[in-house]
């Protein structure tokens, strides 16, 4: 496997989406081949998922926890949009949100300990060279999702954001020795943190 695999992380309106294509354009840009990357993704089980977050499917958090470990696994194996085949033609891929997502938002209704055994599988077959966490404060996250969408998610109140953030770093501590994790500032301008980003992912080229 020569190509590498970034995380982008971060509670809703933290702003992962606006930077992962900006990312995405750098490295194409230094000539570095890039994919771009979601969860849920938009195979069948993710577009399930989509579902029930937009409530148009009731389901219990019990049962919605195996089934994003199931579109995780796809997202990493599928024969024709897997993540694996891509590093494995040397392609860089971004993934707006991974595992570290569901420990945060499923770890407020379930134990952080099941969430973790649940999704072991896909981090034993594919650790990201690390995950990028654009850390916003909750009121403004909220407000930058009120300015700008029509519907809302299941996740979407100051309370569910507040408690999700705590669960990701939570979650960051419980796995330290075996995940790295950069911590970026997201609160400013767009273009302030596209530049820590690209400051935070550079070096991992020059290796
Ligand atoms: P996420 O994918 O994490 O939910 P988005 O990239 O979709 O976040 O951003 C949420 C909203 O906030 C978008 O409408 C986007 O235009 C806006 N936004 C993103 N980054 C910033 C920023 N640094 N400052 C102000 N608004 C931002
Ligand atoms: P979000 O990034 O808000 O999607 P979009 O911006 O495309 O609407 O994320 C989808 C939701 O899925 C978010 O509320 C977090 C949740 N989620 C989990 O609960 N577990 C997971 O493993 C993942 C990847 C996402």
């Amino acid at each position: 496997m020569s190509g590498l695999f970034f995380a982008l992380e971060g509670i809703d309106g933290s702003g992962k989406s606006t930077q992962l294509q900006l990312l995405a354009g750098r490295l194409e840009a230094a000539g570095i081949p890039c994919l771009t990357t979601r969860e849920p993704t938009d195979g069948p089980i993710g577009q399930l998922l989509r579902q029930v977050l937009t409530r148009q499917l009731s389901c219990d958090s019990r049962v919605v926890a195996p089934l994003f470990a199931a579109d995780r696994l796809d997202h990493i194996l599928n024969a024709g949009t897997g993540v694996l085949q891509a590093l494995e033609r040397g392609i860089t891929v971004l993934s707006d949100r991974y595992y570290f997502s569901s420990y945060a938002y499923q770890g407020v209704d379930l134990p952080l300990e099941q969430v973790v055994e649940i999704n072991r599988p896909c981090a034993d077959l594919l650790r990201p060279a690390a995950t990028l966490f654009l850390d916003v404060d909750p009121d403004l996250a909220l407000e930058r999702i009120a300015r700008n969408r029509a519907g809302t998610e299941l996740f979407e109140t100051k309370d569910r954001l507040a408690r999700a953030r705590e669960q990701f770093f939570r979650a960051f501590d419980r796995e330290r020795e075996r995940e790295k994790v950069i911590i970026i500032p997201g609160g400013q301008s767009v273009e302030q943190v596209a530049e820590a980003l690209w400051a935070a992912v550079r070096p991992f080229y020059n290796e």
